[in-house]
């Protein structure tokens, strides 16, 4: 039976554990001359622009020993009307996995349901697992732990919070969000995860910073939603600047998954100060896509 990776939940906590470890066993070069992608070929259906999961992903495959075919749906005949039924069936027929970057999660999920091989979510307006898996393993490295590591995740309740909030309930990381009314990440994924770790949603940045081991946040506004000026004006008082770090813990780390928007949602001197690990974080990026590839192609 073919995996899939479209949300965190797809996984259970020890394979969620078990990709942290085995992508920190990848970076420092556990297993560097097995290609367990020899001869597969890995295609790469990107409807949004990517810097970070893309190039990685590119990378991955390519040290892996696999082969990436990246496609923009305008060089695919679904752009003129050819269904995800009939793409999904017959990509499946030449490639050993998908890798989707999409609007709505629900278009991931049609074509899961026809593919015959596995599909990695490289990001949905609701989630984006690879990027949280990435974000666990780069805590882990810094902070040696996640069981009661409390991470406050300020901005929007977007792809990015949804994800981290699954990926908290797989690991006991203890998630504190502080975003403005109406900008909540998904209740279905809060109330699931607060079943499992501590999830808190508050209004006020400086509720969700107290204490925290990690300061983490995303832009105001994802892609697709450029235009909507009105949801920006509300996260005015959600950057994450020096006088709010300064209600974490001292030796708090600051993530962001890039790319970000100095000025806005974190300031310069944050993003380039000595508590920022967002470069590791990008690295972190192609470790933990090796480990997703060699997971679902070798199962
Ligand atoms: N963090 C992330 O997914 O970046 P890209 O949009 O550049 O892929
Ligand atoms: N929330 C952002 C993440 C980018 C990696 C977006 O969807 O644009």
């Amino acid at each position: 039976m073919k995996r899939d990776y479209l949300k965190v939940s797809d996984l259970s906590k020890d394979e969620f554990l078990s990709l942290i470890e085995r992508a920190i066993a990848l970076k420092v070069g556990v297993d560097i001359a097995k290609c367990p992608l020899i001869g597969k070929s890995i295609g790469m259906i990107f409807e949004k622009p990517s810097t970070r999961t893309r190039v990685s992903f590119e990378v991955a495959i390519y040290q892996l020993g696999g082969h990436p075919i990246y496609l923009t749906p305008k060089e695919l005949q679904l752009s003129r009307g050819e269904t995800i039924k009939d793409t999904a069936l017959v990509l499946s027929r030449y490639l050993d996995a998908i890798i989707i970057r999409t609007f709505s999660h629900k278009t991931l999920v049609e074509f899961a349901k026809w593919s015959t091989v596995p599909i990695i979510n490289a990001l949905t307006d609701e989630h984006h697992p690879c990027q949280a898996l990435a974000d666990m393993m780069t805590i882990f490295e810094k902070k040696g732990k996640l069981e009661g590591i409390k991470l406050a995740y300020v901005g929007d309740g977007n792809n990015v919070a949804n994800s981290l909030i699954e990926a908290s309930s797989l690991t006991g990381v203890r998630i504190h969000i502080a975003t403005p009314q109406g900008c909540e990440p998904l209740n279905e994924v809060v109330k699931k995860a607060q079943s499992k770790t501590e999830v808190k949603i508050y209004n006020n940045p400086e509720d969700a910073v107290l204490d925290a081991d990690v300061v983490y946040t995303d832009v105001w506004v994802s892609m697709g939603q450029e235009e909507n000026i009105e949801k920006k004006s509300k996260f005015k008082k959600f950057q994450v600047n020096s006088n709010l770090l300064k209600k974490a813990k001292s030796d708090a780390i600051v993530m962001h998954c890039l790319p970000a928007y100095r000025g806005e949602e974190i300031t310069t001197e944050v993003i380039d100060g000595p508590q920022s690990v967002v470069l590791d974080q990008a690295e972190n990026r192609l470790h933990s896509a090796k480990a997703i590839l060699e997971f679902l192609l070798t199962l």
